[in-house]
């Protein structure tokens, strides 16, 4: 397949962008900064592009002669109206225009009207905007939309994150200790996707996406601790603090948190009882990939490795 990998720089997107190319699909990935996706560009089946999706011409441009388009984009802070709702409803209808039949959406665990954060309402309006352009009157288009709980693995921001600051922090304040999330790993995230390309029972479906098991997240952090070596005291915050704590690292550039993040956290990111993960994939255990990736690998280090993979 010639397929179209919206948000592919990322973390998600880069195991998929290399799961896709490994299967034999041509991969091309439009980002911002070309120069961040280099690790990528290794790759001869993916062709990293300088584009702005958020421009039509060059989205329609984009999207021609595809046979599948993939949109990973996301973003935990800033502007969710452009990206999260009208930008999927852009995509939807250039893929539309382009006569393009596939459509592969990600969205979140928990992506609900009434949800209790900006993020998951914003992740529920865009499957909204998806759907009303695919259901539209002969839109020959297919989509399937994915709602991961929070994704684990070589390169994630959350485990890694929290890696990172027990290596340098005697003791830990913990926003929200007792949210609970069923982490799933990386790569049955990828491979829910590729599979689901040539699936048509999971056309005008979404699946949500967990691992095995569900944790707190001071089991997790407390986990993170043992695994790199810096087992470091967790002090639980109350709800009060924990907006607060929030509040103050809203203000640092690129700070690890907000307002809206702890607001998510409200509700537990768990599957609902019952749900099988889709395509026959057994997801893995955190406990079988985690410690092989959070070593302290550097950026080198991991572009060897990756070099070797493809
Ligand atoms: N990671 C998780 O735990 C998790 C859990 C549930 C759902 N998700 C969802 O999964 C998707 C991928 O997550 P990720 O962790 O891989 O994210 P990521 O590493 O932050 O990557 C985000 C991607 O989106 C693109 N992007 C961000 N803002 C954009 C904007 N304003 N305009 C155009 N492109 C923009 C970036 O492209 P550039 O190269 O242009 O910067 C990048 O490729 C997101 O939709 C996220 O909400 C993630």
């Amino acid at each position: 397949m010639n397929i179209l990998l919206l948000g592919g720089s990322g973390f998600v997107g880069s195991h998929l962008a290399r799961r896709l190319s490994a299967a034999g699909h041509g991969v091309t990935i439009p980002t911002r900064r070309p120069v961040r996706a280099r690790e990528l560009s290794v790759n001869p089946m993916v062709n990293v592009v300088a584009a702005d999706i958020h421009d039509d011409k060059q989205l329609a441009r984009l999207m021609a002669g595809r046979d599948a388009v993939i949109n990973l984009v996301g973003i935990l802070r800033g502007d969710f109206q452009r990206v999260h709702v009208a930008l999927p409803r852009r995509i939807a209808l250039a893929a539309r225009a382009a006569a393009v039949p596939r459509l592969l959406h990600m969205s979140a665990l928990g992506a609900a009207n009434d949800a209790p954060s900006h993020y998951l309402r914003s992740k529920a309006a865009g499957e909204a905007a998806l759907r009303n352009v695919a259901e539209g009157a002969a839109s020959g288009l297919a989509v399937t939309v994915f709602r991961p709980s929070v994704i684990f693995g070589d390169g994630d921001n959350f485990l890694n994150l929290f890696a990172r600051l027990l290596r340098v922090a005697p003791v830990l304040p913990l926003a929200c200790p007792d949210a609970r999330f069923q982490p799933v790993w990386v790569e049955d995230v990828a491979a829910a996707f590729a599979d689901s390309l040539c699936r048509s029972e999971s056309h005008g479906r979404h699946y949500d996406l967990g691992g095995p098991h569900g944790y707190t997240l001071r089991q997790l952090v407390a986990y993170v601790g043992q695994v790199c070596g810096h087992p470091r005291p967790i002090i639980g915050l109350s709800p009060g603090l924990s907006y607060l704590q929030a509040l103050l690292m809203e203000c640092l550039p690129g700070g690890p948190m907000t307002r809206d993040n702890v607001a998510s956290m409200k509700q537990d990111n768990l599957c609902p009882a019952g749900t099988v993960f889709p395509f026959g994939i057994a997801p893995t255990a955190l406990e079988a990939v985690a410690p092989g990736y959070l070593g302290g690998v550097n950026r080198r280090q991991r572009l060897v490795s990756y070099c070797r993979r493809v």
